[in-house]
């Protein structure tokens, strides 16, 4: 079967043929839509030695999973030009770790782990393999399903706003598309910093994020916050559907805008002009370029002190992934979307 040799481990199997070898997995084996993800029962991984084989019990939607799923270019070149080469989507998993490769350090079987898988995938089926430096220990108190909704979002919100926004005390923040995975992070860590908080989305999501903190919301279908005058100090974008100037207008002087995505097209137009920016307008254009994981044990301690709670739409289960999918690609969604393995 194509499925069994598809990807995650190369080892050899290490158990006797029968059921304990097999789990199941959404898999999809062409670029397209929601409809061509399928639930099958394929080859359980095994661990190489510096892997772990992990239980998966919850795993989140992102958007980078549709993409991948709909096979742009940048997508292809990453995972097949003509077929996807990795067939199970799924970067960020939560999980108890059930074996361990021979050189495993510093995980134990039994471990509650989380953490962001992108570049192998796999996290929508019931068990996957990865390196330990991609796993966090996941707190007790947090549950499966908030953990999973953790890792890629959360690290681009904190990317975003303190590595590369550089978010000081007193600025006048604006999110835009902030009723999303990394907004509803964003705006939880902007509130630690003591920001006056804006956040743009659709009309059906501005009551949730009212609820979650934002000082001030607008509906992007109603108004273009880069043309009603206001000006804010820092900018953090996850949809980047307007031009490099739009933005410009919409920075105090000094202020910063930073993208964590948006079309290639886009980017590149904001890498060539953002020196000219920043030159003649004293404004600072920058993208994220994601470290996975790299602040899972800041959101840990965030976690534990009360001061973060992941927003969780769903949960759903294994073989709704295909709608999951659906009411994603249709941005009908709020917060993270959660499958519950
Ligand atoms: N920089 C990197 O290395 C890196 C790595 C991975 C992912 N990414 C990027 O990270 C982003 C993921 O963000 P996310 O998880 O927050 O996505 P998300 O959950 O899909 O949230 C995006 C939000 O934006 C809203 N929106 C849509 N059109 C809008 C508009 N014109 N104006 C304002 N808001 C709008 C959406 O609502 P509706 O659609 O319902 O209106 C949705 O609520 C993607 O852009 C992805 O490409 C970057």
């Amino acid at each position: 079967m194509e499925e069994q040799q598809v990807w995650i481990c190369n080892a050899a199997p290490l158990f006797s043929e029968g059921p304990r070898n097999k789990m199941k997995a959404i898999v999809y084996h062409k670029y397209g839509t929601p409809d061509d993800l399928e639930l099958k029962e394929i080859d359980k991984p095994v661990p190489r030695n510096d892997e772990v084989l992990v239980k998966v019990y919850a795993v989140s939607i992102n958007d980078w999973d549709l993409a991948l799923l709909e096979g742009d270019f940048i997508n292809r070149i990453l995972n097949g030009l003509r077929k996807p080469k990795r067939k199970i989507l799924g970067s960020d998993i939560a999980g108890r770790v059930e074996a361990i490769g021979k050189n495993v350090k510093q995980l134990n079987p039994g471990d509650e782990v989380y953490g962001d898988l992108s570049g192998r995938w796999g996290g929508f089926a019931e068990y996957v393999c990865a390196r330990e430096n991609l796993l966090a220990l996941k707190p007790a108190a947090m549950s499966f399903e908030e953990a999973a909704a953790i890792p890629q979002a959360a690290m681009l919100a904190v990317q975003g706003l303190i590595d590369r926004g550089k978010i000081k005390k007193g600025q006048k923040l604006l999110i835009n598309g902030a009723g999303g995975g990394v907004g509803t992070f964003g705006i939880q860590i902007a509130k630690l910093y003591g920001v006056e908080t804006t956040g743009v989305d659709n009309t059906g999501k501005l009551d949730m994020m009212r609820s979650l903190g934002f000082d001030h919301v607008i509906d992007y279908t109603k108004e273009d916050f880069t043309k009603n005058g206001k000006r804010y100090d820092l900018i953090l974008d996850v949809k980047t559907n307007r031009s490099i100037f739009d933005y410009a207008r919409a920075l105090c002087r000094n202020g910063v805008y930073v993208t964590v995505g948006g079309s290639i097209g886009r980017l590149f137009e904001f890498l060539f002009l953002a020196p000219w920016i920043r030159m003649i307008h004293k404004k600072h254009i920058r993208l994220v370029a994601l470290k996975p994981n790299k602040d899972l044990a800041y959101m840990n301690e965030l976690f534990e002190a009360g001061k973060m709670r992941p927003v969780i739409d769903g949960p759903y289960r294994l073989d709704q992934v295909p709608e999951a999918f659906r009411i994603f690609s249709q941005g009908q969604h709020k917060g993270k979307m959660v499958i519950t393995i």
